[in-house]
């Protein structure tokens, strides 16, 4: 039925006016990093001239444009509003780095799920999220909005996000499209800047990169974004490779592909297009469907007429905009998505903030704790000091909330705790980059009167992110300066960070007695700490990307390969080994790592088979005990070794997870299975396949601490079809 409608509009639309459905506007004058010299959105849309519009969160300025493309524009074809809805639209839920720490799918869907009715309420379509990049680099500032550095994980996480944005269908008010971003190896910036060259191998894109993205996709994703990147020299918006083979053919994705902000143009500035037209020729080429905000598609229909672009090719693109629309019923009622009462239900509610809260707390990693926490009930007085201990400024980037200043603050936090002011001394010592005029002294009086400090440093919401790289990923100057001051008097010292990437943080653990990872957990922040910091909450999150030691290992992850020299136990000492002269390969805190105010103890591991074929699988038991005083919860997560391969394999890939809850003394039997599909991965000479051979099995509570390998053989060579090679 949609097919027949999307045939008979297209069949009566001009060539301009097709291309028009190509064309994004914005609904400001915000810009990406591009100055677009355009007509304003009101003429581009009465013209025909935009099909859809970038940023229009305010529902009166939805309903003004969407009224013009109704009325004025030639056959009256409803827009498209499209937003970044990253973490959240009004209520605001932990950075995606931050949710990743919980492991907790079910949560992270919920909060995509509200994201998605607070934002359709006010006529946002159109979600330019989830982004799905692996990230590995620190030092890049879109680290806070992925899931981190592992493929398993990265996979169900945004599997999750698109089953929350999407919900079962794209026709009910209260979902969004799901763009899943960048499409791809974004992540794979070399060192870590924004927009750099990336130079991956084949291998590389399919086994670490594409995951996310394959189950995204089979999760039925309506969208998908270009990465700014090159692939194999090639900027990815006119790479036939990646976008036509891989993405449309391989992977069968028919929705609509957008190109990030300014990047049909890029093409031409990375050098692979000799001007703007021959640009926008070559991302139609490679299938690029809407064009975001600049206006290099204004020279489609001239391309046209030159013979250069088919009209077919143009009819395709549009066809797959004019599905979305039919799909998402705004072609039988453009203004269906426009819910002012739905606004004041929705927006905020306490429903929502309790989601946020429950997931700000899943979110939070404990990394070191020398028994200073939880926060004792008779604890004495607290000197909370630090740019973050009475700020709002803990929504992280890419969010657009108009309620950012009910944001709760740690301050607020524990005073809503029941601590009394008189025992909560405060003092804000410095500001996140400069340090303030008498700031330390101020601190220091405080530290002094006070029986346990709890210093709150980090990075400000802008310090990660988009065009936010940072070459030293360390807490700045300025709060070194007056952390430094502050450990100086001696007192038991918590540190909460808020940040948006792993950081730097030898000098901290070596003098603080704990570290509490708070990333930037949204609306509920500075309840969700205090509840943590006072033992209300017993922390469970596990990191999903490694710690650097120090800033020289960066990239560092646990799924490296082994190298042909790799320290073990007993080399350490030899020279001619892949080692640093001045310091460890290892981080300082891995991927999977998280303490609790409880102790787990993982034993019995055994395997059911120690061989299997591809039509088997095997069952790994293993035994987890809570042997501390409290309850509380475990990640057990399970590593899996492919031992010899036609290419290198990883040392270890995270292959299962079960988090399992238990009270003091409790045990439970966790088991995992293993399948053929954990085995896969794809090289040159096999494609995807699981090669014969031994593999080793570890469990444990973080990429390190893990059991002895428990190896199994693999019989069969299979490919991915199950069929012989
Ligand atoms: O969605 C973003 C993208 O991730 C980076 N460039 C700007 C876009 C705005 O929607």
């Amino acid at each position: 039925e949609i097919a027949e409608a999307v045939e008979a509009l297209l069949a009566d639309m001009s060539l301009e006016e097709k291309v028009g459905q190509m064309c994004q506007c914005q609904a400001s004058n915000f810009s990406f990093g591009h100055a677009v010299e355009s007509d304003p959105p009101e003429k581009l849309i009465a013209e025909g001239r935009a099909g859809s519009v970038l940023g229009a969160f305010d529902i009166t300025r939805v309903f003004e444009l969407q009224r013009i493309a109704v009325e004025q524009s030639p056959h009256g074809i409803p827009l498209l509003f499209h937003a970044d809805v990253i973490h959240g639209s009004q209520t605001i839920f932990p950075i995606p780095l931050a949710w990743s720490s919980s492991w907790d799918m079910e949560a992270i869907q919920e909060a995509c799920a509200i994201a998605a009715k607070e934002a359709s309420a006010s006529g946002t379509i159109f979600n330019h999220g989830p982004m799905i990049d692996i990230t590995r680099d620190a030092r890049w500032g879109r680290v806070s909005e992925g899931a981190g550095e592992d493929p398993f994980l990265g996979a169900l996480i945004a599997t999750a996000q698109v089953a929350g944005y999407q919900g079962a269908s794209l026709h009910n008010e209260e979902t969004l499209v799901a763009c899943l971003k960048h499409f791809i190896a974004y992540g794979a910036a070399e060192a870590g800047r924004d927009y750099n060259s990336v130079d991956i191998s084949e291998g590389t894109l399919r086994n670490v990169y594409l995951p996310p993205f394959k189950a995204a996709l089979e999760a039925g994703a309506g969208s998908v974004m270009n990465a700014f990147n090159i692939y194999q020299g090639v900027p990815v918006a006119a790479n036939m490779f990646i976008l036509k083979e891989l993405l449309r053919k391989e992977l069968g994705f028919d929705g609509i592909l957008i190109s990030d902000y300014g990047s049909v143009d890029e093409i031409r500035i990375h050098g692979h297009a000799k001007d703007t037209k021959e640009a926008a020729l070559k991302a139609v080429h490679a299938t690029m469907d809407i064009e975001m905000v600049t206006r290099a598609f204004d020279h489609l229909p001239a391309l046209v007429k030159e013979g250069k672009v088919s009209e077919r090719q143009i009819d395709d693109a549009v066809r797959r905009i004019l599905y979305v629309k039919y799909k998402t019923g705004i072609m039988d009622d453009p203004y269906r998505y426009i819910r002012p009462e739905k606004e004041i239900e929705y927006h905020f509610n306490e429903a929502h903030l309790q989601a946020s809260l429950e997931l700000a707390r899943k979110s939070a990693v404990l990394l070191k704790n020398n028994g200073v926490l939880p926060l004792a009930k008779d604890t004495g007085k607290i000197a909370l000091i630090g740019p973050f201990a009475d700020s709002k400024d803990l929504l992280g980037p890419w969010q657009f909330s108009r309620y950012g200043h009910e944001t709760v603050t740690l301050y607020e936090g524990l005073l809503e705790k029941g601590i009394p002011a008189e025992r909560l001394l405060y003092a804000q010592g410095s500001g996140v980059n400069k340090a303030i005029d008498g700031g330390i002294e101020a601190a220091i009086m405080q530290a002094r009167e006070a029986d346990i400090v709890v210093l709150a440093l980090g990075e400000s919401s802008d310090m990660s992110g988009e065009a936010a790289s940072r070459m030293d990923v360390i807490i700045p100057e300025a709060q070194q300066r007056l952390a430094e001051a502050v450990i100086a008097e001696g007192k038991p010292t918590v540190l909460v960070l808020t940040n948006g990437r792993p950081l730097v943080l030898d000098w901290y653990d070596r003098h603080v007695d704990a570290i509490l990872e708070t990333w930037f957990l949204g609306s509920q922040a500075g309840h969700a700490i205090a509840d943590v910091l006072t033992g209300d909450y017993n922390p469970s999150g596990k990191l999903t990307m490694s710690f650097p030691a120090r800033i020289g290992q960066v990239p560092v992850y646990y799924n490296s390969f082994n190298t042909g020299r790799p320290v073990t136990d007993t080399n350490g000492k030899d020279k001619f080994i892949s080692k640093y002269l001045d310091g460890p390969n290892d981080p300082l805190y891995p991927f999977g790592y998280g303490l609790s105010y409880t102790t787990f103890d993982i034993s019995d591991i055994t395997l059911d088979r120690r061989e299997m074929t591809a039509d088997d699988t095997i069952t790994v038991t293993v035994n987890v005990t809570n042997t501390g005083g409290v309850s509380g919860e475990e990640t057990v997560q399970m590593y899996i070794q492919d031992c010899c391969g036609s290419i290198v394999r990883p040392v270890k890939e995270l292959k299962g997870f079960r988090k399992v809850w238990l009270e003091p003394g409790e045990s439970r039997e966790v088991t995992f299975t293993i399948k053929v599909e954990q085995l896969t991965f794809w090289s040159p000479a096999s494609g995807y396949a699981a090669e014969p051979g031994t593999f080793k099995v570890y469990i444990g509570s973080s990429s390190r601490d893990l059991s002895d390998g428990l190896e199994f053989e693999l019989l069969d060579e299979l490919n991915h079809n199950g069929e012989e090679l």
